[in-house]
């Protein structure tokens, strides 16, 4: 069977849109109508006017894309794809953290369960998470959860104080200082580009920091001809898409496993998502009165992002 001929095909008889993560394999992200970042994958499903929004994602992305758009279906090819920094905040746990600072302003990374999220003031992504957490009022403690490298670097960028969470992400936390520091000595002309949810010794030997969409349009704008590339190697696909003529070499992990690719981004496969809109289903649901609680915070990131 044709799949991406299928897919289409049931994209037009669905009135569907695709939105596919930089973390997912090739061939979904080529089938996709949009490819983006967490922040642009919201803004394109707050704006769309597809009657079933197809998430090629993990669970927080399709959740969030649920909160924007709760009478719209929302299908996610494979409902186990979580993460692992959603995972490690648990709301039970957050609500504990959160009244233990009954006074704070809280930014909550885009990383997080729906229900982490109707606690919050204001959601971030890695692309805003600056902008947020400078837009926070100054007479007020910060908590920033659950990301503590993405809040660490926030906070060497604003100077302000966070109270974090001490969460991390699995792929990102096994990039090695000692291996980049090797791949640095081998590649003396290659740019280093690294996402903010890496360790602050791994960042420190980065010469740009930023989101999934910043890391690719960097390296598609930067003179330099060789990048060594710190996040998911997902993003590689676009990297050679945008720039055939240019050399991206994916950082190593710690222990010589494919450990840079994310398991729940990957759980989704291009059979998966033929099915799931075949079939109607897994689809993402949510008590409506829990999209209600996490429309707010949400909405206000997309405000203070414009
Ligand atoms: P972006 O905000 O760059 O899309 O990052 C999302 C993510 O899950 C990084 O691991
Ligand atoms: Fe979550 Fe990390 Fe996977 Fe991103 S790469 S979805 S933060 S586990």
């Amino acid at each position: 069977m044709d799949l991406e001929a299928e897919i289409a095909k049931l994209k037009r008889e669905l009135n569907a849109v695709i939105l596919a993560h930089y973390y997912q394999e090739g061939e979904i992200q080529d089938v996709a109508d949009f490819v983006g970042d967490s922040l642009a994958l919201a803004q394109q499903a707050e704006q769309t006017k597809a009657d079933v929004i197809v998430f090629c994602g993990v669970h927080f992305m399709a959740e969030t894309a649920k909160i924007l758009n709760p009478e719209k279906l929302v299908l996610l090819p494979d409902l186990e794809a979580g993460c692992s920094l959603s995972d490690r905040c648990p709301p039970d746990r957050f609500k504990a953290f959160k009244a233990q600072h009954p006074d704070a302003f809280v930014v909550t990374y885009v990383n997080s369960s729906a229900a982490v999220k109707a606690m919050s003031d204001v959601i971030c992504t890695s692309s805003n998470a600056a902008k947020m957490v400078a837009k926070a009022p100054k007479d007020r403690p910060i908590l920033f959860a659950p990301d503590q490298h993405l809040g660490r670097y926030v906070a060497r960028q604003t100077g302000r104080e966070l109270l974090l969470w001490p969460g991390s992400c699995i792929v990102h936390e096994i990039f090695s200082e000692k291996r980049l520091v090797q791949l640095k000595v081998e590649h003396p002309d290659a740019e280093v580009v690294a996402h903010p949810e890496c360790e602050e010794a791994v960042l420190r030997h980065a010469d740009f920091i930023g989101s999934t969409k910043q890391i690719l349009d960097r390296t598609v704008e930067s003179p330099k001809q060789k990048f060594i590339v710190v996040t998911e190697a997902g993003i590689l696909h676009q990297m050679q898409q945008k720039a055939p003529h240019k050399t991206f070499i994916p950082a190593p992990p710690d222990n010589g496993c494919a450990c840079n690719e994310c398991p729940h981004m990957k759980r989704n496969t291009l059979e998966k998502l033929h099915r799931c809109m075949k079939d109607r289903t897994p689809r993402l649901d949510m008590p409506p009165a829990l999209a209600q609680a996490a429309y707010a915070p949400l909405k206000r990131m997309l405000e203070w992002s414009k």
